[in-house]
């Protein structure tokens, strides 16, 4: 794996300052819905700008609707060349999320326009009555995933603009250091995100399952954390037929990529997140079509979720033992690939038939789950792109969720939520398991076009058994087509805030 993508911006100061002393190219500001007079900041902003927000609302020029952004040059009135007035929308609609998505806008927009730095107040936290730490967070998330750019394969270009300082006004000298405290764990966890997303944009030619084990093994060295790495003989040792069976199409051999935080913690780990890592996802025998094909290359974002996850609970110095296992392998057709009929013998010991090579994803999970079980995980979150039927169900705002377990599975949600990375639970009927019951094995691995997600999902729990376990299906989040908000094209490091919030929450 090349070089990462470093954070952009670099530096996000918390100054001490009133906006209408900032110094800088750009000043965000902004107005919500159905605001006639600007207050606070933006009121400041107006009348040192001789009331030129106030009149272009009156003109209906500005609303302050979602998505709308106004950039006023100052023309001396003002230190900072430019203000940038954002829209809010609707006061009581505004949360975190709407800060992130904010932010990524304005300063995608500045950059383009040409800013190298930006100053910005914390949008929500005075009038829309957000908590100032919790704002400046979604600050830097927002600032830093809006400006990630994967342009590592293109040559450079030649007048390549960057935002270097985003600078956080703040009226209160009580409050920065708690301030500046949220914007460092933010970019930490900012920075996870990134590093989950250069490992999804990766061409699956560079990135095989011993390039994902190795990029694990160099976040583990610059984070601090343990990797360990198993190759197929040792896979072969501990029994994984279901595992090996996918593996063995490909000419890129598989790997187990075992990551430990201990956060200074002995024994047992108090959880263990489970992340698919197909390296690429050709179906197999069972091919998949040519059309979009290439978007393949991220079947193993929901190991690039937990490598993620685990590099920034390190750096956080999280005090929870968490255990990371990604099974990862190539999904390939061959004279030596596994066919549709074979009968895979997995770690458990149970047998699986396979009626369709693409859905390998839950043969790899099958051990894996076994393996981090034998670890003695008492709970479990696995994270995978695992169903075309889940985009089905719910598209690409929320990711599915699956449990056996409802305690556990309130959890995993309210860290979701807090996190802003919405999932949606879907039901775990016994009937659903009827449907991949076996005639030659104990179960196999399709169980029709039916309720696909769900069938995927009775599947694994066969192998979690009563452990407490939450599986996100992240086959239509994993990705995003177009630029909006936060989120660029490519891979979106989607379930990475969430485990992390996940860890932090046992932490406590
Ligand atoms: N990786 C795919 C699922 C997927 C589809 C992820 C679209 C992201 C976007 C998975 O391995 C797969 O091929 N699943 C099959 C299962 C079927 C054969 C039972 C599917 O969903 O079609
Ligand atoms: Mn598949
Ligand atoms: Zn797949």
């Amino acid at each position: 794996m090349a070089a990462r993508t470093p954070a952009e911006p670099a530096r996000i100061p918390v100054r001490v300052q009133d906006v209408t002393a900032y110094r800088g190219d750009a000043l965000v500001v902004n107005l919500f819905e159905g605001v006639t007079e600007p207050g606070g900041a933006t009121g400041a902003v107006d009348k040192a700008l001789g009331g030129a927000i106030g009149a272009l609302i009156r003109r209906k020029e500005m609303t302050g609707k979602v998505g709308e952004a106004t950039p006023l040059h100052t023309f001396g009135r003002l230190p900072a060349s430019r203000v940038l007035v954002v829209g809010l929308g609707k006061k009581e609609q505004f949360d975190l999320e709407g800060v992130r998505a904010v932010m990524g806008e304005a300063l995608r927009f500045l950059r383009r326009t040409g800013a190298s730095s930006a100053g910005t107040i914390l949008h929500g936290a005075g009038a829309g009555g957000l908590d100032p730490a919790a704002v400046a967070q979604a600050v830097t998330e927002g600032a830093i995933l809006g400006c990630y750019r994967f342009d590592r394969y293109k040559k450079p270009e030649k007048d390549r603009k960057v935002l270097e300082e985003l600078s956080i006004l703040t009226r209160e000298a009580a409050g920065r250091r708690a301030l500046e405290d949220a914007v460092g764990r933010a970019r930490v966890v900012a920075e996870a995100v990134t590093l989950a997303r250069d490992l999804v944009n990766t061409p699956p030619n560079d990135l095989t399952p011993a390039a994902l084990a190795a990029a694990a093994a160099a976040a583990a060295k610059a984070s601090g954390f343990s990797c360990r790495i198993l190759a197929r003989e040792q896979m072969r040792r501990l029994g994984m037929g279901a595992l090996l069976g996918v593996a063995q199409g490909s000419a890129n051999p598989p790997r187990l990529i075992v990551l430990r935080h201990r956060g200074g913690r002995q024994g047992k780990p108090v959880v263990a997140f489970v992340g698919k890592g197909v390296t690429f996802d050709t179906g197999g025998i069972s091919l998949k079509p040519a059309e979009n094909m290439e978007s393949m290359k991220g079947d193993m974002s929901g190991g690039a979720a937990v490598i993620g996850a685990v590099s920034a609970l390190a750096r956080l110095k999280a005090k929870v033992h968490v255990l990371g296992v990604i099974p990862a392998v190539e999904n390939m057709p061959s004279g030596t690939a596994s066919r549709p009929g074979d009968i895979l013998r997995t770690m458990s010991g149970k047998t699986i038939e396979v009626i369709n090579t693409d859905a390998e994803g839950r043969l790899i999970l099958a051990d894996a789950l076994t393996y981090a079980r034998q670890q003695g995980a008492p709970r479990l979150v696995d994270v995978a792109t695992l169903t075309g039927a889940c985009v089905v169900a719910l598209g690409t705002i929320r990711s599915g969720a699956f449990a056996n377990d409802e305690g556990w599975m309130a959890a995993v949600r309210e860290a979701s939520e807090a996190a802003g990375e919405k999932v949606w639970q879907l039901p775990m009927d016994e009937e659903y398991g009827e449907l991949i019951k076996s005639d030659v094995a104990e179960i196999k691995n399709t169980g029709g076009r039916k309720g696909g997600a769900i069938t995927a999902a009775k599947f694994l729990a066969h192998f979690v058994e009563k452990t407490p376990w939450v599986h996100l299906d992240i086959a239509g989040t994993f990705e995003s087509d177009k630029e909006k908000g936060y989120r660029v094209k490519g891979g979106t490091g989607v379930a990475v805030r969430t485990l992390v919030e996940i860890g932090l929450r046992l932490a406590r």
